[in-house]
């Protein structure tokens, strides 16, 4: 079969250079932080002024120079908690804040364990890799406490240049997150800073109650088009008691929303009329 672009786009990322903390450390090293706003993001300062709670547990994942916590702590709240994969911003930030009431990580966020009511998106999503779109959502969804809220801003545009920054737009954000989050606000930003007026979303976006174990990510092996990605996609859907199944990027991961009652199993033998299929379970 020959290949169409669709194919040819999809891994991407996966052939640049590798977004690990090596990178991003020596985009801190080097002063390269043209993400950085050098002040907390308006909608962001708006919406954190309209939370009464001030002990609520907020995460900002991929802080950077961290202007939320800074206001956070000027306004008296007293759990928050920041990781970003830099040591040397981690080190800058330590200094700092100094003895300030806030918890200052150095970590992978997808290795991170802990339970919020709040996380704070700004510029994280899109310095990801695309093919870590479905783990985020799933990781998001670990991390909130039930009823808790992913708040804050993505991007709504497409950028000519290979990524970071990675853009992405509304009708696929609604795909990947609507499964497991009530999408309350998924909104062109009015509020954005100049620069990014007119390509910001502002997202407020509540964790759904499911029961237990409806959402797993999976390991899946075989899948080597676009081709085989839509059609395995579909052998998933058509489990009864399958809500969504979306396959990553670089076809490695596949993220389910389904009914408890649905097996890993059930979901091994959805795709078992080819042997080269493989699904085995992953940590989140
Ligand atoms: C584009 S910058 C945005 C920083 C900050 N949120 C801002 O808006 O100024 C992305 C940040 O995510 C951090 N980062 C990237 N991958 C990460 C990961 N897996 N876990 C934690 N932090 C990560 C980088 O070190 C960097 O500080």
């Amino acid at each position: 079969m020959k290949n169409t672009e669709e194919d040819f786009n999809c891994c991407v990322t996966t052939c640049g250079l590798p977004l690990n903390a090596n990178y991003w450390d020596n985009q801190y090293v080097n002063g390269e932080t043209g993400w950085d706003l050098g002040m907390v993001s308006p909608p962001i300062k708006n919406y954190l002024d309209t939370i009464g709670d001030k002990n609520c547990s907020i995460l900002i994942p991929g802080c950077g120079n961290a202007y939320e916590a800074a206001y956070l702590v000027q306004h008296g709240f007293t759990n928050v908690t920041l990781i970003d994969i830099s040591s040397t911003l981690v080190e800058n930030l330590r200094e700092q804040f100094g003895d300030a009431p806030i918890r200052i990580l150095h970590g992978d966020f997808f290795e991170h364990q802990g339970a919020y009511d709040l996380i704070i998106e700004q510029t994280f999503f899109c310095a990801l890799n695309p093919s870590l779109h479905e783990r985020y959502a799933a990781k998001m969804y670990q991390l909130l406490k039930t009823g808790g809220k992913l708040v804050g801003l993505l991007f709504n545009k497409e950028f000519e240049k290979q990524g970071p920054p990675f853009g992405g737009n509304k009708a696929d954000y609604k795909e990947l997150f609507s499964p497991m989050f009530e999408l309350k606000q998924m909104d062109d930003c009015t509020t954005s800073v100049k620069p990014r007026l007119g390509s910001e979303l502002f997202i407020e976006m509540r964790k759904k109650e499911l029961p237990e174990n409806s959402v797993r990510l999976f390991a899946i092996g075989g899948i080597t088009c676009s081709g085989c990605k839509k059609d395995i996609t579909q052998n998933f859907l058509n489990l009864s008691g399958v809500d969504s199944a979306r396959i990553n990027t670089d076809f490695t991961e596949v993220l389910i929303v389904c009914s408890p009652t649905i097996t890993n199993d059930d979901l091994k033998k959805a795709i078992a009329h080819d042997a080269k299929y493989t699904l085995a379970t992953t940590t989140i």
